[in-house]
């Protein structure tokens, strides 16, 4: 039967990493929706039109294959404040529903990260996850993040777009954050790695 994992959170829980390893656990596919928004933002910079332009916003989401894009560049910081912009947009949301829904109707399931996966993308998931932890924990997270990838970091500047970030896509009336009724809540703050994996792990495990 088709297993299918949601995992939603805010930026930087840890979410990405989470659904990465449950997917390399199980053998599933996993698609990390935020690069979506990413591409998205990130072909209207190349043609160096403004990211509030909604209708070349949804043509760009249209047209979208992540193929032609430099991961690098989508996940740096830039990108992720943008990216947040399209978000916002219920018109850039609605053309990127198809393409999240046809990933996580493979027979076999798929694992999907994002913010409206178990609220909107999927509703019927196997397995809902909600991935939290402190906006300090996920500041110092991303900013070792962005260090390993040899970006510049500024800590404070960087716990500003998680609290910017957050207040921007819990407060948008377009599938804001927020857990989806049957999610199962995961405070990663005081956990490591492993122990992170381990407990989504055990929730994947109890909903299968
Ligand atoms: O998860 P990530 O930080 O890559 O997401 C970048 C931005 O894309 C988020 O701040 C959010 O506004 C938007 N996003 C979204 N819905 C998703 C995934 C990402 O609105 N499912």
């Amino acid at each position: 039967m088709s297993f299918v994992i949601a995992i939603d959170g805010p930026a930087a829980s840890g979410k990405g990493t989470l659904a990465r390893r449950l997917a390399a656990h199980y053998g599933l596919p996993h698609l990390d929706t935020g690069l979506l928004y990413r591409a998205t933002a990130c072909a209207l910079m190349d043609e160096g039109l403004p990211l509030d332009d909604v209708e070349a916003a949804v043509e760009a989401a249209r047209g979208l294959s992540l193929i032609d894009f430099d991961e690098a560049r989508l996940r740096g910081r830039e990108m992720g404040e943008a990216a947040s912009l399209m978000g916002a947009m219920p018109a850039v949301r609605a053309a990127l529903i198809d393409l999240q829904r046809n990933f996580a109707s493979r027979p076999e399931g798929a694992v999907l990260d994002g913010r409206d996966i178990g609220t909107v993308i999927c509703p019927n998931a196997t397995v809902k996850v909600f991935v939290t932890a402190s906006p300090e924990t996920r500041a110092q997270r991303r900013a070792l993040e962005l260090a390993s990838r040899g970006e510049e970091v500024d800590y404070a500047a960087i716990l500003e777009d998680v609290k910017r970030r957050d207040a921007r896509d819990s407060e948008r009336s377009a599938a804001p954050l927020k857990p989806a009724a049957d999610a199962v809540l995961l405070d990663t703050s005081e956990l490591d790695r492993e122990q992170a994996f381990a407990a989504a792990l055990a929730i994947a495990e109890g909903g299968r």
